[in-house]
């Protein structure tokens, strides 16, 4: 069991003291980045670590080191990273504290694959810690193929022991590319780790909106009664990426949005808008309320495969660096999910993403049921648009509810207007990364904004058997869509079939 975290202390952590927090001061902090050389730590590990220490929200003996191959020595990887973390965080770097910051960076060059190398890392930790207690993280944002390798070494070298302090290792998407895989890598990962001092990072957890629709549901007496079969008609979640696949063709044509972005980024939406309240705000409780709600996902088959999902790919894919000529590989997807519990019966949760879209907008879409009874007769048609819930995870973080009124000075006109709450308007200073709620929280021992082992199987249950069927006659057509475009048309009309309509609204708050 993970301590209790109190839920307003969670959501306020990032604005307050260390000293406030139950953080042990008198232990030092050591966290290992492997993959120091790699993409995810100049471009937010660094950055996001950085920016905690500005906030005065490290631990104070906090001390970092990179692991990679390459053969730079502490002050040359410093350097670069100066570079870059001055690059990623823009004008939120400020020189004098990146100067007091980087002496607790230091660098290591081991390969993972070597045994001897994990011995010399110990060697090192021991004389960086000064034979003082300490708590060490292990970050791994090295190839996934490594992990049960890096976790392995990790155990022969006694680095996982925790008899001088608590031992903590922290696992990068993907976590495995299908059940079986995720299985095997769960099993030798828990050969070393007990699940407690196991992080699975899904960084969609750390944005601030997705943590703050907890908040949403489960801080105001309001939502309640109405989240539910009730008053929904149904459930729309959307990340639409402007964004091609880049550099990253060769691992994209791998995955596929799917694996990519459905298994973990989408489901994990799905699971904080459809859970219920756990008792208390303690990792396990949380987690085992959104287990639940996977639990209950109908699994598709036969004909539901054709009928209840939709893959497109953009149409310069083909053309892509890294990406096989005769690829069938969506790069966007559409799923109608069933959530067969007492709350959700009968409500249809649809998930969509891609890339080459019109716009980067995240956004959950609670879209209520229309009045029981219409007095108004609305240019004869006597439908309306039914209430909206907006809760717009990026660019702008916010949330819009939507609700008819009367135009005034008119005869008795409608129209669709709205409340909005905007962070940027509400709360100065500028929203923090994900990475730095996440690795706050790993130092802080509270796992709740992470997925447990059981969690991430039964994500890719639900999603292998979709990915089996998209390589059968089962499969639905993968149409080709034009960049800058919500997907592919079949995906608006499968909507309209259905009586429904997407909410393409490029992003509704600014
Ligand atoms: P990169 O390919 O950029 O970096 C890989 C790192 O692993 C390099 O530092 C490389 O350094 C190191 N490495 C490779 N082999 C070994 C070895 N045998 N021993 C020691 N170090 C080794 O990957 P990313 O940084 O992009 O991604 C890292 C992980 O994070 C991946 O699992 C990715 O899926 C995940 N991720 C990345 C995101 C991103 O935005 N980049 C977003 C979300 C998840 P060297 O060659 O010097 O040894
Ligand atoms: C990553 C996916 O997990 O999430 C990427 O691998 C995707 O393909 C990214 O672009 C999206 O993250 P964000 O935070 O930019 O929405």
């Amino acid at each position: 069991m993970t301590e209790p975290a109190d839920f307003s202390r969670a959501v306020h952590r990032l604005n307050q003291e260390p000293n406030s927090l139950h953080l042990d001061l008198a232990v030092s902090h050591t966290i290992v980045i492997f993959g120091a050389s790699g993409d995810l730590t100049r471009r937010k590990l660094i950055p996001a670590l950085y920016s905690l220490y500005v906030k005065d929200r490290l631990p104070p003996e906090t001390k970092i080191v990179g692991v990679a191959r390459s053969n730079f020595k502490s002050d040359s990887w410093r350097e670069r990273l100066t570079d870059s973390t001055s690059r990623f965080t823009g004008e939120r770097f400020d020189r004098k504290k990146w100067e007091e910051f980087a002496p607790r960076i230091h660098y290591l060059s081991a390969d993972i694959g070597r045994g001897d190398d994990f011995v010399k890392l110990g060697k090192f930790f021991e004389g960086l810690e000064n034979g003082k207690s300490s708590e060490r993280v292990y970050y791994l944002a090295t190839s996934p193929s490594l992990y049960p390798v890096a976790v392995r070494q990790l155990g022969e070298a006694g680095l996982a022991d925790e008899s001088s302090g608590k031992r903590r290792v922290v696992i990068e998407k993907p976590f495995g590319n299908d059940f079986q895989s995720s299985r095997i890598l769960n099993d030798s990962v828990h050969r070393v780790f007990q699940e407690r001092q196991v992080y699975r990072i899904d960084h969609y957890l750390g944005k601030e909106t997705v943590q703050n629709m907890l908040v949403l549901r489960f801080a105001n007496t309001i939502f309640e009664p109405v989240w539910n079969r009730n008053y929904v008609d149904h459930v729309q979640i959307t990340v639409a990426e402007e964004v091609t696949v880049g550099s990253r063709g060769e691992y994209y044509d791998r995955a596929g949005v799917l694996r990519d972005m459905f298994q973990n980024h989408l489901l994990q939406l799905m699971m904080i808008t459809a859970m219920e309240a756990p008792v208390r705000f303690e990792a396990d409780l949380v987690r085992d309320e959104k287990v639940k709600v996977l639990q209950a996902v109908r699994p598709m088959q036969g004909l539901d495969f054709a009928s209840d999902t939709v893959r497109g790919q953009y149409e310069s894919y083909l053309q892509e660096e890294g990406v096989s000529a005769e690829s069938s590989t969506a790069t966007f997807a559409a799923l109608k999910l069933w959530i067969d519990n007492w709350r959700w019966q009968g409500v249809p949760f649809y998930l969509r993403s891609g890339k080459g879209m019109s716009c980067r907008t995240t956004q959950i879409v609670i879209q209520f049921c229309e009045p029981p009874h219409m007095l108004f007769d609305e240019g004869g048609t006597k439908s309306l648009d039914a209430n909206r819930l907006v809760i717009q995870v990026q660019p702008a973080e916010g949330i819009q509810l939507q609700f008819q009124t009367k135009v005034p000075d008119a005869e008795l006109r409608l129209r669709m207007t709205d409340l909005d709450f905007r962070y940027a308007r509400e709360f100065s200073g500028s929203m923090p990364d994900a990475y730095q709620r996440l690795l706050l929280d790993v130092l802080h021992d509270d796992a709740s904004l992470f997925a447990r082992s059981d969690e991430v199987e039964m994500a890719w249950n639900i999603i292998d058997p979709i990915v089996a069927a998209w390589q059968s006659p089962a499969a639905p057509p993968l149409e080709r869509y034009p960049l800058q475009m919500w997907g592919p048309e079949n995906s608006t009309e499968w909507m309209r079939t259905q009586k429904r309509e997407w909410f393409d609204v490029c992003p509704v708050l600014h």
